[in-house]
């Protein structure tokens, strides 16, 4: 079980088209928005008790979007790991990007690569970029590699650690092929709050909601000895 000092968070941030076409901008600069409320939260996270943070940046579906807005997004992704790495550093958050490289600008691959190489040794807070991310295809390809030999624990070690809570902005309700397999007894928070305007406070707020939840992994309800509050 997860203590409480080491939770694995997952967001899957969205809203940010219909915040900037509600004030009448272009949904490039939602995503901009985007990229702020990024740093909000990744600052807030490990003071929060968060150790793993998974962010959903990016999915194999969101190649189907206009051409001008993905590349405005892979722009932005390597305009954060340049301007953020080495506040990474010193704040002790390791970046990883999980997800296919193969099709990623090869400038944004050499990005991802030497920010991962410099935070590699950074333990206060694991922050993951769900890049060109398909949670079918992770568990096809470790089902494939692993064939009969898998077991719960060798496809969990493949896939990455369990979430204990996952939020999505914007109020939509769905996994959109999310960390499928790790979501498994993750709890939920869905907020009807857009991803640019999401802080620091509002991650606070969640991971509240989330204490106070019996968190039971199939157990009998509250008086059972063995069901657990989070908090
Ligand atoms: C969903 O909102 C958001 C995305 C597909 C991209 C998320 C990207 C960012 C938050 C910015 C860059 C990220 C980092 C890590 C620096 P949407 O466009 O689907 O919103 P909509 O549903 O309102 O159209």
């Amino acid at each position: 079980m997860t203590p409480v000092d080491r939770l694995h968070v997952a967001i899957i941030m969205d809203g940010n088209g219909r915040w900037a076409l509600g004030r009448g901008l272009p949904r490039v600069a939602g995503h901009r928005a985007g990229a702020a409320a990024v740093r909000r939260v990744v600052e807030a996270a490990p003071d929060l008790g968060i150790h793993t943070l998974t962010l959903y940046a990016f999915s194999e579906d969101n190649w189907s979007r206009p051409p001008r807005e993905v590349t405005a997004l892979m722009k932005l992704l390597g305009r954060y790991l340049m301007e953020e790495t080495e506040r990474c550093v010193k704040n002790g958050v390791r970046l990883e990007a999980i997800g296919r490289r193969d099709r990623l600008p090869a400038p944004l691959v050499a990005l991802l690569e030497q920010s991962e190489r410099k935070t590699a040794r950074c333990r206060r807070l694991h922050l993951r970029l769900a890049l060109d991310y398909s949670s079918r295809r992770k568990i096809l390809e470790a089902a494939l590699r692993m064939g009969s030999t898998a077991t719960e624990e060798t496809f969990s070690e493949a896939l990455g650690p369990d979430v204990d809570l996952l939020i999505r902005t914007s109020g939509e309700q769905r996994l959109s092929d999310f960390l499928l397999w790790e979501c498994a007894y993750a709890e939920m928070v869905f907020t009807p709050r857009m991803w640019p305007t999401f802080t620091g406070e509002d991650l606070a707020q969640a991971l509240d909601e989330f204490r106070h939840r019996d968190r039971r992994f199939g157990r009998v309800a509250s008086e059972d000895s063995t069901a657990r509050r989070t908090a």
